[in-house]
């Protein structure tokens, strides 16, 4: 059968727009569950850097919510100062959406992670142990070969040892640049010194590979490959760590303790 060209572009539009009301519908739908999934999904990293989920476990959404509500106490920190921000609830603070408000961000200076903008706060996430502060975590992010890597660094409670690392979203290429999900890659972390004896930021990502924690604490393998994904985390780490990232938070941390 036969159709006039202004029936089937009357027929497309009309399936187009069925289309469109179908997928706007369920993207409004399932705005609250993928809200919902993103805050897990950090609450997962969270609780798997500092020991208290085996990594991949898949524990009911109830128990990654009550073991992080119990165990984990986020606080909003000013950047600039390194103080605890007590009027600003840090399960409402969106520090990605922060850093890319003019409004509450500022440029940060040309670095090797490539950070454009730095939040004037920033989220710490601690595990305390006997009301003493066991393990610290920090947001990082920066530029790899394709995408920008957003996960977390841990440091414990003497703020120089790596407790762990994770990304929990990139860009890179599987098997090249998104080794930086790798088990094995990630427990290579674990025990490294971030900081050298006189507190400036000394891990880094080499070429190739690096010797064990004790003879090599300054040192991460590679991954092979992907020289510039690697590179970024050298750049993401020095960069958070450093004075435009939770330099000045770590200082008073340090000082409080008398580290
Ligand atoms: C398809 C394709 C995907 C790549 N993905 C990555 C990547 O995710 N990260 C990365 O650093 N390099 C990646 N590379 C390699 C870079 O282009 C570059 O060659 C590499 O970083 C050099 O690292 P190497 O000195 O370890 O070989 C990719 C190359 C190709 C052809």
């Amino acid at each position: 059968m036969e159709h006039s060209s202004r029936y089937i572009v009357g027929f497309a539009a009309a399936v187009c727009g069925v289309c469109s009301i179908f997928v706007a519908t369920a993207a409004v739908s399932l705005k609250d569950r993928q809200e919902l999934n993103a805050q897990l999904d950090v609450q997962k990293k969270v609780l798997e850097l500092v020991g208290l989920m085996e990594p991949g476990a898949s524990l009911e959404t109830e128990e990654i919510q009550t073991l992080y509500r119990d165990s984990i106490e986020a606080r909003v920190v000013n950047l600039a100062t390194g103080s605890i921000v007590e009027d600003v609830d840090p399960a409402l603070f969106d520090q990605r959406a922060a850093a890319a408000d003019p409004d509450t961000s500022r440029e940060a200076p040309p670095n090797q992670a490539k950070v454009r903008r730095v939040p004037e706060q920033g989220l710490v996430y601690l595990l305390r142990e006997d009301g003493q502060i066991k393990t610290l975590v920090f947001p990082v992010e920066g530029k790899g070969l394709w995408s920008t890597l957003y996960g977390f660094l841990a440091l414990e409670s003497d703020a120089r040892t790596v407790a762990g690392i994770t990304f929990y979203e990139h860009g890179e290429t599987p098997g090249l640049g998104g080794e930086v999900d790798n088990p094995r890659w990630k427990a290579l972390w674990k025990g490294r010194k971030a900081f050298d004896e006189q507190w400036q930021v000394a891990l880094k990502v080499k070429k190739g590979a690096a010797g064990p924690v004790e003879a090599d604490p300054y040192q991460v393998d590679g991954l092979s490959g992907a020289t510039i994904t690697s590179r970024g985390v050298s750049g993401l780490v020095s960069f958070w760590l450093g004075r435009e990232g939770y330099g000045s938070y770590l200082e008073q941390y340090r000082s409080e303790r008398g580290i």
